[in-house]
């Protein structure tokens, strides 16, 4: 009995303590709430900030090749002679050149002093002389090539005649550039775009026909 009477006073600090527990237990809860709100925000924007990084870096800061090719051409000085009028089948004439550099990228492009060539058939006619420049954040940079082409450097034109007698001369124009591609100070990367052009010489006409390019 005396023991009973000693346990009694304790039970009802025992039930408050188990009481104070379960009112506790709710509050935790609560929390842990509010926390896995605030987690699912935090991971929400990182996954925002992913999403808009990803499309930053694909879109702007993705580098893309720049692209030559020629936009126009005139011909001047056109001189030609052939077996039926004077000795060899020869030509000479100055091309005048517009190159055109087009730039897609959200950044420059530096391109060093380059030269390309200018052929008949297998053989080099003349040597196109590309300056160092840059074209800028998506415009396109026009430079004017002036090239003297000439006959002199076919080693054998006998089968040259033939072309000359029809009128019609294949040519075809190739460059190399290299540059340096700067995107932002971010994207920094070398870039080296190629030029392979085809037209038709009219000896008759003093034209260029049929140009196109790769
Ligand atoms: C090529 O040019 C040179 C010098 O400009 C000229 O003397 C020559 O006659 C030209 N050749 C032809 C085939 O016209
Ligand atoms: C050779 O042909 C060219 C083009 O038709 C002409 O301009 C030139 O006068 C001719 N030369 C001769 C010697 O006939
Ligand atoms: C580029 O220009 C420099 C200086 O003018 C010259 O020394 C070099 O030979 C040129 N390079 C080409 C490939 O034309
Ligand atoms: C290129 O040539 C065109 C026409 O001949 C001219 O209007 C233009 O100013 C020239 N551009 C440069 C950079 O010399
Ligand atoms: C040029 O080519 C023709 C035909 O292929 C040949 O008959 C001639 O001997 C060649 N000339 C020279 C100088 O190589
Ligand atoms: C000239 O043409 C002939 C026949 O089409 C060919 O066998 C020969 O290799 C050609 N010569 C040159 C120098 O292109
Ligand atoms: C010359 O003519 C032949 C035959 O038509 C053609 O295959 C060749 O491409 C021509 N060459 C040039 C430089 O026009
Ligand atoms: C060459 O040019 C002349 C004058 O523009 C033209 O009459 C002729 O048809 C042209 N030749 C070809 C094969 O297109």
């Amino acid at each position: 009995m005396k023991e009973d009477l000693q346990a009694r006073p304790l039970a009802p600090v025992q039930d408050y303590t188990r009481s104070d527990m379960e009112f506790g237990k709710p509050k935790q809860k609560r929390e842990d709430q509010k926390s896995s709100k605030c987690l699912v925000y935090v991971l929400a924007a990182l996954v925002l900030h992913g999403a808009v990084f990803l499309i930053f870096a694909t879109v702007v800061l993705r580098p893309r090749t720049p692209e030559v090719e020629i936009g126009s051409v005139t011909v001047k000085n056109l001189k030609y002679g052939n077996i039926g009028n004077s000795s060899a089948p020869s030509f000479n004439f100055t091309m005048v050149t517009q190159i055109k550099i087009e730039n897609s990228n959200f950044g420059d492009f530096r391109f060093e002093n380059t030269t390309g060539s200018v052929s008949c058939g297998s053989a080099a006619v003349g040597v196109m002389k590309i300056p160092t420049g840059r074209a800028q954040a998506r415009e396109t940079e026009r430079l004017n090539v002036t090239v003297s082409v000439s006959s002199l450097k076919i080693p054998n034109t006998t089968n040259l005649s033939s072309n000359i007698s029809s009128g019609l001369l294949a040519l075809n124009s190739h460059v190399k550039l290299s540059g340096k591609l700067n995107i932002l100070n971010i994207m920094k990367r070398r870039r080296h775009p190629e030029m392979n052009c085809f037209m038709t010489l009219n000896l008759t006409g003093h034209t260029i026909q049929g140009l196109t390019c790769d």
